[in-house]
């Protein structure tokens, strides 16, 4: 489904209306000898790829599919030295048969613990074999299918379903020309078949049009997403599935009337330019008794100059701070998916108080002390640690809510990258028990998350002798002393947790957004359900 960031802005870009790829998968109990189409894709483990005595293929599938073709399989993979290692791929052109082409794609180690990731990587390594041979059906199996459980098969079938769909997946929405994937269809054998799978497979095709959404969101360059056009996509959402959502919209005016003096302090410099919207999406189940309330905040800086401490240092990136409202794509992509798959028993509220961080002769200037909607004051001794003010109010927001939990999401810091990287989420949390929900929920949805420390003691780096406190406290720690900022606003009697996801939002190497945690917050929410 195509959604719109409606009008054309300054430099009179209007983003294309593309729709993500519709792929049709198809659980299979056939022969894979019968099978006919573009391309047999092959999963095979190191393990699958031993040489018996004869040195030739040990594993059923691969004798199996070698004999058909004469013994080629087992050729091409030791000419091409094919182990099975975990993104290598060969794929072979057939003459004379229904089936073009059949592929090897390895899937490394593939243990329990990490099969959701060598799966998904298997999907994203098919999808660009099927771009690259045009092909429109293809057939992926496992060798090791067999010695495969109920449960492991249909982790399987859906984690390739959802590589395949994000490797077919192409931002094209800002080109002047691009061309439309070819892959149209997936049958999976030998994976099973029945009710529980399809329903598995509707549920990944529901998360990933969340998961454009969120890419789309963050790789939309900051002229075209503005803190209104963020607000009407989340308006957007809330009409698009009317029976679970509504939505209000506050302009910098009844965010006064709230008393959000940290958040409008950073929205400040373009007050008028592109003035803030503070975004409430409340997803509410048709029927049923709501059990659990809970509350998804993200961050919304749709840019981050860094205000009067501009972004200037090496590698400080100023040019990719449209992914600054990371967080926030990651809750309305969430709330895309959750209005399609329904989930009863709980309401979920998804907040964001989305505005830029520029500089003029409105903004906030280092020294400044801005006042919280709870009360509490903050001097700002440096205006590039702008996220945490803007989560303040949201926070607070989200607690007056009456809320059992609540997860908030961020690009907030620097020193998380540098600590974990780009394919680790930190995650800050006092409750032991949401933690574990959380990573629980995360492990299902192959994303990676690392529980970091709450210092207590640091705090004192945050003290302020005008204020109650300052918004930052120096090098040291720069991801814990954030998080232990946002706990001021925070309730002790709501159940709260972290994310910063600096790291995992952008791909360096593809230059675009992953739409990160999405997946985590859908599974998160859904686990909390109850009918
Ligand atoms: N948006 C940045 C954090 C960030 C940095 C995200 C790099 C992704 C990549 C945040 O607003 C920021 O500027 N944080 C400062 C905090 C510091 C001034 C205490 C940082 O991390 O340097
Ligand atoms: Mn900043
Ligand atoms: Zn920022």
């Amino acid at each position: 489904m195509a959604h719109d960031l409606a009008k054309a802005t300054l430099g009179l870009t209007l983003p294309l209306q593309i729709d993500p790829p519709k792929i049709s998968f198809t659980a299979k109990e056939i022969n894979i000898v019968e099978w006919k189409g573009d391309m047999l894709a092959v999963g095979v483990t190191e393990k699958d790829m031993t040489k018996d005595a004869n040195s030739k293929f040990q594993n059923s599938i691969l004798k199996k599919i070698d004999s058909q073709h004469g013994g080629l399989l087992f050729q091409v993979s030791t000419e091409e030295d094919f182990t099975g290692k975990l993104g290598q791929s060969t794929v072979l052109r057939l003459s004379g048969h229904g089936t073009k082409r059949v592929g090897l794609f390895g899937l490394g180690k593939c243990t329990t613990g990490s099969s959701t990731a060598a799966y998904q990587a298997l999907g994203e390594s098919v999808a660009s074999s099927a771009k690259a041979y045009q092909a429109n059906n293809v057939a992926v199996i496992i060798a090791s299918s067999e010695d495969l459980t109920p449960a492991l098969k249909l982790t399987a079938a859906s984690a390739i379903a959802t590589g395949t769909l994000r490797g077919t997946y192409e931002d094209n929405r800002f080109k002047s020309e691009s061309k439309k994937p070819t892959l149209k269809s997936v049958d999976f054998l030998g994976l099973g078949v029945g009710p529980e799978l399809e329903k598995k497979l509707k549920y990944i095709e529901q998360v990933f049009t969340g998961v454009v959404l969120g890419k789309e969101l963050v790789n939309s360059p900051a002229n075209v997403l503005t803190p209104g056009t963020l607000a009407q996509e989340a308006e957007k959402i809330a009409s698009t599935y009317n029976d679970v959502f509504s939505v209000k919209i506050l302009d910098a005016e009844q965010c006064k009337e709230l008393k959000m003096g940290s958040y409008l302090g950073v929205a400040a410099a373009s007050a008028s330019a592109n003035p803030p919207k503070f975004i409430h999406l409340c997803y509410k189940p048709t029927s049923g008794t709501v059990k659990k309330k809970l509350a998804l905040v993200g961050k919304g800086l749709t840019f981050d100059s860094g205000g009067y401490n501009i972004k200037t240092g090496p590698g400080c990136s100023i040019e990719l701070m449209k992914y600054d409202m990371g967080g926030s794509a990651a809750v309305l992509g969430a709330a895309k998916a959750l209005g399609q798959i329904k989930p009863p028993g709980v309401e979920v509220h998804f907040i964001v108080a989305a505005c830029e961080n520029m500089i003029s002769g409105t903004g906030m200037r280092p020294g400044d002390i801005v006042t919280a909607s709870n009360g509490k004051t903050i001097e700002v001794n440096n205006t590039d640690a702008e996220g945490r003010l803007t989560l303040a109010d949201a926070l607070v927001y989200a607690c007056n809510l009456g809320v059992d939990k609540i997860v908030d999401l961020a690009t907030l810091t620097g020193a998380c990258v540098i600590a974990l990287g780009s394919s680790i989420a930190g995650i800050f949390t006092p409750s032991d028990e949401l933690a574990k929900e959380v990573v629980a929920a995360s492990e299902s949805a192959g994303e990676k998350l690392w529980r970091m420390p709450m210092e207590e003691s640091y705090w004192e780096k945050m003290k302020s002798s005008v204020a109650d406190m300052a918004n930052s406290g120096g090098r040291q720690a720069g991801s814990i002393l954030a998080a232990l900022f946002l706990q001021q606003f925070v309730d002790e009697k709501v159940q709260w947790l972290h994310i910063d996801i600096a790291g995992p939002v952008w791909n360096d190497k593809k230059k675009s957004a992953t739409g990160f945690a999405i997946p985590t917050l859908v599974e998160w929410v859904v686990s909390n359900s109850s009918s």
